[in-house]
This record gives structure tokens, sequence and C-alpha cells, in this order.
């Protein structure tokens, strides 16, 4: 806002700056208003930070004022993002309405009521049976990409019958699933996208410079920063959906995790003459599952795979770091060794003890790689986003690609050394004591 408006705004009553302040057609940027036209359902994919759920709280707000909408259901993806998001959040349903429009939030019914009478009942996407039964006349769906049943969208659409023209708001960053798929050919949604860049001005000053760094020109990237729905790329071996429906946000408590390590054949001691060197964690849990962890691969000179593995064996408290028996192990094991020593000499302590795992893998990488696909999404999850290494599962072709993946090659050891091996077998001891 101009200086001048400033003053203006300064200059008005109280009441009338909170309603100024609050007057959402005031701040709204022309796509973050509802389009014209008959549609049941407004689809927003748009990156992180848009104001997607402003958007939709805001919607939903205005439809209340109208008197359009008497029944509503609140929808997001777990109960606490319901309450923490739509409900209490920054931008949620109680903060964007003036004292005299607010809604009164009842949590043990789940319920808000407006002075006008209108009600909203909040639903959590974990729990579609909640859904089944209660009809509505306005619906909001907060990340529906992310929820964790299709139930929950069918039993909301469903239920949205009450009145003439019933309509629902999707706020979500986008993922390819069947039924973001769905909603984009279907007749009467309206699609609005955007990037996380339109709404910098209202972002705490760094957040966009910091996704940008995290998703660096990446293609998942394009999809958390600018609201692109990804295709799959043909060849590759994993699609963006597989990923995504085993995606997880934190990691369960850890039975064991390991730095996987594939450096690759051409070693350079400069980066740009060497093929990409592989360096992923993955745990396995106490449930049995595999969890991809960490990814800290790319190109990089000999010294650095062994000082990035050394730092994500710290970081994630691992039992070892494996390499594949076969690519050069042994050097891989002195290259390990070399770095312990340069840092113990650094810092005159004794050279600390790191077990390098040499595993024998039998096949050829892209068979291993479609093992290891196997195991996704019911048995291997990743913990928060990867972009490199999804990209790279996501695109890489081993038929055409000269290329080599280092990535790859280790998530595939990784995954075969932790999810395919057979546990070794327990031997017994059997001491003879019988002097009780
Ligand atoms: N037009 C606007 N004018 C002023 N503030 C805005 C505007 N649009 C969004 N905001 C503010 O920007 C911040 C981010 O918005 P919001 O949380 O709705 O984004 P989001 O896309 O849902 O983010 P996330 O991807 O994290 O879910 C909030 O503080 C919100 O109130
Ligand atoms: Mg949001």
């Amino acid at each position: 806002m101009s200086a001048d408006v400033l003053a203006e705004v300064a200059a008005l009553t109280p009441e009338m700056r909170e309603r100024v302040l609050r007057e959402w057609r005031v701040w709204a940027r022309r796509e973050q208003l509802a389009p014209p036209g008959d549609w049941r359902v407004w689809l927003i994919l748009a990156g992180r930070g848009w104001g997607k759920s402003r958007t939709g709280a805001e919607w939903v707000r205005a439809q209340v004022a109208s008197g359009r909408a008497r029944r509503i259901a609140l929808v997001a993806r777990t109960a606490s993002d319901v309450r923490d998001v739509i409900v209490e959040g920054e931008s949620g349903l109680l903060a964007i309405h003036r004292a005299d429009e607010r809604p009164v939030w009842e949590p043990s019914r789940r319920r808000l009521t407006w002075p006008n009478g209108a009600i909203a009942t909040t639903y959590s996407a974990e729990e579609p049976d909640q859904l089944r039964g209660p009809q509505h006349d306005l619906a909001w769906a907060d990340e529906l990409a992310s929820w964790r049943y299709p139930d929950a969208w069918d039993q909301l659409r469903f239920g949205l019958r009450l009145g003439d023209d019933p309509r629902c708001v999707v706020t979500t960053t986008p993922r390819p699933t069947p039924i973001i798929k769905a909603l984009l050919s279907a007749s009467r949604t309206v699609v609005t996208r955007g990037r996380s860049r339109d709404n910098a001005r209202n972002l705490a000053p760094g957040v966009i410079a910091e996704l940008e760094a995290r998703y660096a020109g990446s293609r998942l990237g394009r999809q958390e920063l600018d609201g692109e729905v990804l295709d799959d790329a043909a060849g590759a071996l994993w699609s963006w959906e597989v990923i995504e429906t085993g995606r997880v946000k934190a990691a369960p408590p850890m039975l064991t995790s390991a730095v996987f390590l594939d450096p690759n054949a051409a070693q350079s001691e400069t980066a740009e003459k060497c093929d990409d060197a592989g360096i992923v964690v993955i745990g396995k849990g106490f449930d049995g599952r595999g969890y991809v962890l960490d990814d800290a691969s790319g190109h990089m000179p000999v010294r650095d795979w062994a000082r990035r593995a050394v730092a994500l064996y710290r970081k994630h408290a691992c039992a070892y770091i494996g390499a594949e028996r076969n690519l050069g192990g042994p050097m891989i094991q002195q290259t390990i060794r070399a770095v312990l020593l340069e840092e113990a000499q650094a810092t005159g302590r004794a050279p600390e003890h790191i077990e390098v795992k040499l595993i024998s893998v039998r096949g050829e990488k892209a068979q291993r790689s479609a093992a290891a696909r196997q195991l996704y999404p019911h048995v291997v999850s990743h913990v928060g986003a990867h972009p490199r290494l999804e990209d790279s599962m996501t695109t890489h072709d081993f038929a055409t690609s000269k290329r080599s993946a280092g990535d790859l090659d280790a998530l595939s050891l990784g995954c075969s050394d932790l999810m395919l091996q057979q546990p070794e077998p327990t031997r017994m001891v059997v001491e003879e004591h019988y002097d009780f």
C-alpha cells in the first residue's frame, strides 16, 4: 500500500479501520476472488504460501455473509490441520472475521456458528466415516491432494447436495493424484493456478528465497512452488503418485539406519568431470517399513562424497555406511578412513570408527532399481521431500539414458540391504553350567 493510502487508513475511526483492514476485496489479488460462472468446484492449485488457505477461508466467509451458505463442511487432511489451519490458523476463519461477524467456535462439537445462524462442521479427512450422512450446501477442502483416503472426498461430494447450487472450494498444492486429475477434467470445475512468488510481499522475508534454494530448479519445485501438476516421464520406473502416496511428514522411531553410497566409476578431483555420486540415507522403522530420510547426492569430487556421507552418518545416528562390494568397495573404505584421519589430525582427537559395510549385490542396476520400485509405496516411504532424488526417480530411463544415476543406485542398494536381504540366522550360544 502506498504512503498516501496508509495515511488515509490511519486517519479513520477504529471501527472504519477494522472494516477496511478486514475487507478482503481490498486485499485480494484478482485470482483470489471467486470466478464467475456456473461451476461446482473451484479448484485452486497453487504453490506453497500462495494464499490458498486464506482464499478458502475468505470465500467461506463471503458465502456465509451473503446468506447463501447455511450448512458448511470444512475438511482438512487431519483433525489438527482442521483446527490449526482452517479454524484457528493465522489466516483461518476466526482470524479473518471482524469481531461483530465472527463465528462462535465449539471444538468439542467441531462446530462454528455465525451470528446469522449459518453452521460449519469440521471434519478430518483421516476419518471418512464422519462425512457419511451429513449434508451441506457449501464445502472447503484444504490440501485435498494430500488426503489419505479417497473415500473422504467421495463422501464429501455425496453429501454436498443441499440447496439449489451447492459448491465447493478446493485449495491445494497440486499432486498428480487420481482425484486431482479427475477434477481437472470435470466439466463443472473452474481452475485457478498460482505460484508462491505471487504472494511474496505477504510472506516473511526470505521465505521465497529459502523455498527456491531448497527446490533449486527441480521438477518437484515446479509442483511445490509453481503449482504445476507434473506428468510422469515415459520410461521412468517411479511415478509421482507412487512417491506421494507413501510420503510421510515425520519419521517414526527407527530400528536402524544407514548411509548408502554409490560414488560411481568416473572419479576425479574436480566436480565437473565426475559422474553423480549417490548418497542416500535410509532407515528401517520398528514398524518394519523402510524410510528414505535424506539425500545428498550430486556432482562432487572424491573427498566430498566421503565427507558428506560421514556428515549424514552422524546427523542420522546411522549404524554404518553401506557401499557395493564390487564397485570400488575397498576404495570407498579407504577414502572414508582418510577423511576420518584428516579430521582427527585437525582436532587432535583419536579417529572415529565408522563401519563401512560392503554389500554384495546381484543383477544389473536397472533390475535392482526395478526391485526397489516394487517396494513403493507400501513398504518404503519418503520422509519429507527429496527433490533431487525424486526428480531422478521419476525421469531416469535406464534403457535410453547414457548417464548413470548414482542416487538411484544408492537408493536401490539401501532398499535391498535393509528391506530385501534375509536376516542373518541368529546363532544360539548355549553355555553349559550345571553348578546351580
Ligand atoms: N491477498 C493477500 N493480502 C494479504 N495477505 C495475504 C493475501 N493472500 C495471502 N495472504 C497471507 O499470506 C500468508 C500465506 O497465506 P496462506 O497460509 O493462505 O497460504 P497457503 O497457500 O495456504 O500456504 P501453505 O502452502 O503453507 O498452505 C497468510 O498470512 C495469509 O493471510
Ligand atoms: Mg494452506
